[in-house]
């Protein structure tokens, strides 16, 4: 929801208007138990099904399914918008709200950004241009293999070697100094003059997913010219390296069964563009940050890392494998040979070999082993006892017991330690490391479920509520068995603010949600007066699990058919061993 107020402001709105006194101003309510009961202002009716609880601060219709908090009972009876609600109780209790002054400043900033990338269109269409009338640059583009087409849909462009001619073009287009310093595009020397940020440089407008385009990398086309390769825009009020990617917008039009290519470089992608591989993106400059990886979670379910193969590259690759671990993403990594990067290597392979390249990237755990491999010798006894003993501890992380199983085996294979000592060694320091007692085995897609059953959204709501009531328990919340974006969206919020240290009042999270469906549920959740004591919600997530398993073994049944039908026996005997782990598994976890 947004508004100009401080989450505190909004809390301190609602404390002080104390939920039952509003009501009551509109209606007949009247004690019962711990709560308030009167009829409905929201739909007609004989018997009085509208509650407010004062202990909760909420209200819920459970005739009509109206439902939420101070805020949003003055939204629906005086028809409000939500930042006049809030005014309108702030008022009641004669707080003052900054409204003004905040405003002015949110519509001065929102003004600004506009101008900023009228700007930056007008500049990229600048250098679109010189690129027609430079010999040079374009013979520079040619002979790196980039088409025409290819040119107008990055809208690269030049820069030429002369010091003002982006300002002074700026200038005829009557933006002020002032917008041109916050550009970045243009600077100011020491003795005030006005000169182009970018000289002699190959143009790449960097365009956010809404299309706007909010800065440029430029790239010298001589190594013995002056200054760094390439030169990006500085940080400005429209554009942040940490949260930018290249080819965004181009990218999430081309999502290739979800996945996501990250590249180093501009060239990378532009090259990979060129023979047809359009699902990458690029950090800007080096760094890959944790709000990179934010963002592409909302727009695949798998990324590969295509890094350079020279040793800067693989340091980069172990640094946005860690980021990539904290996300849903699959992650999986394309190992490139020492002298390529992508931009090489599809230039040399063309567009099958990067896809087939592409198709055989590896897990995090399977590049770990190997990286593991090379530091040691597995022809030599010792090598190999060192190489189990680490790969030991690269298998810990991973998720589910077939995992563990199937690459124990094969760690099994290449140093001839006994499979199931390995497996064992997994498991123990897993369950070491992690919670004391895991309630259920956790950490699976519940995705997986094509129909939701009644009694698994039963079971889900139920352990909602129980986290909800005791908010302290979230850590151990297995997310992954969460079916409704809404609600991982719910409990990640959550989730953020314990681990923010923040004081968490679900009341005031509902403010996070837009959708009046949305506030409505938290409030049938919170409304509920069921208590959910620890042993239902452990009953909850333990029908959970059992039904994620059972999808799990009607989908290997399948797959084993479908392999024994084409004659594939060696898939068909790993699918058959998957399918006996998640019995015996289940056959364990029934006994307790
Ligand atoms: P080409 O040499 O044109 O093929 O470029 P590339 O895309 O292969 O770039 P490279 O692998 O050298 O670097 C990857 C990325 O790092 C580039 O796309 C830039 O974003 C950034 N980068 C490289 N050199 C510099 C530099 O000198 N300064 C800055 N700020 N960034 C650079
Ligand atoms: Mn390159």
């Amino acid at each position: 929801m947004t508004t100009y107020y401080s989450e505190e402001l909004i809390q301190s709105v609602i404390e002080a208007n104390d939920i039952v006194d509003v009501a009551s101003g509109y209606m007949t309510l009247k004690r019962v138990g711990n709560s308030f009961k009167g009829k409905c202002p929201f739909h007609n009716e004989k018997t009085a099904s509208f509650t407010v609880s004062r202990e909760k601060q909420l209200y819920h219709c459970f005739g009509c399914g109206a439902g939420g908090n101070v805020i949003t009972f003055i939204m629906e009876m005086e028809k409000l918008p939500f930042v006049d609600a809030l005014k309108f109780l702030a008022a009641r209790v004669n707080m003052i709200l900054p409204e003004k002054s905040n405003q002015q400043e949110d519509h001065q900033v929102y003004e600004k950004k506009k101008r900023l990338y009228e700007l930056h269109r007008e500049a990229a269409n600048y250098y679109y241009k010189m690129l027609k009338t430079s010999k040079l640059a374009r013979e520079y583009l040619l002979q790196r293999g980039i088409s025409q087409e290819t040119i107008r849909a990055f809208g690269l462009g030049y820069a030429s070697e002369d010091w003002g001619r982006l300002t002074d073009f700026l200038n005829t287009k009557g933006f002020s100094t002032a917008d041109m310093l916050d550009s970045g595009l243009v600077m100011a020397s020491e003795n005030k003059r006005h000169y182009d940020r970018f000289r002699s440089r190959v143009m790449f407008p960097i365009v956010n997913p809404r299309g706007q385009i909010v800065g440029f990398g430029g790239r010298l086309m001589a190594t013995d010219q002056n200054g760094p390769k390439y030169l990006n825009s500085p940080e400005t009020t429209i554009f942040s390296k940490s949260y930018e990617l290249y080819n965004l917008n181009h990218c999430k039009n081309f999502l290739d069964d979800g996945r996501i290519v990250i590249v180093e470089g501009y060239m990378d992608v532009i090259s990979l563009y060129e023979k047809g591989i359009k699902n990458t993106v690029a950090a800007l400059g080096t760094a890959f940050t944790p709000f990179h990886g934010k963002i592409l979670e909302r727009y695949a379910g798998e990324v590969v890392i295509a890094f350079d193969g020279d040793n800067a590259g693989k340091s980069a690759t172990e640094k946005a494998m860690k980021i990539l671990k904290n996300t849903s993403l699959n992650v999986k990594i394309l190992s490139l040979p020492t002298n390529e990067d992508p931009d090489s290597f599809v230039q040399r392979y063309g567009q099958q070999g990067f896809k087939d390249a592409v198709s055989k990237a590896l897990t995090i755990v399977e590049y770990e082993l190997e990286l593991l491999k090379g530091h040691n010798d597995l022809s030599q006894t010792d090598g190999r006892l060192r190489y189990g003993n680490e790969a030991i501890k690269i298998l810990r992380q991973l998720e589910t017991s077939v995992e563990v199983d199937y690459y124990s085996k094969m760690v099994a294979g290449e140093t001839g330690i006994n499979q199931e000592v390995i497996r064992r060694e997994v498991l123990r320091s897993k369950t070491r490391a992690e919670n004391p007692s895991p309630l259920v085995e956790i950490t699976r897609d519940a995705v997986l479920l094509q129909k939701i059953p009644k009694a698994y959204q039963k079971a889900q709501e139920l352990a909602i509520r129980y986290c909800l009531e005791r908010p302290e328990t979230i850590n151990e919340f297995p997310m992954d068995y969460l079916t409704e974006p809404f609600y991982k969206d719910l409990l990640l919020t959550l989730f953020e603010k314990r681990k923010a240290g923040e004081k968490i009042e679900v009341n005031q999270i509902m403010s996070h949600f837009d959708a009046s469906e949305d506030v409505k549920k938290i409030v049938e959740f919170m409304m509920n007066e069921d208590e959910v004591s620890r042993s239902d919600y452990q009953d909850a997530l333990e029908i959970m699990n059992r039904f994620y398993n059972e999808a799990q073994l009607d989908k290997l049944s399948e797959q084993i058919k479908r392999e024994s039908a084409n004659g594939n026996d060696d898939a068909v005997a790993g699918l058959t061993n998957q399918l006996i782990e998640i019995k015996k598994m289940m056959k364990e976890n029934g006994r307790h």
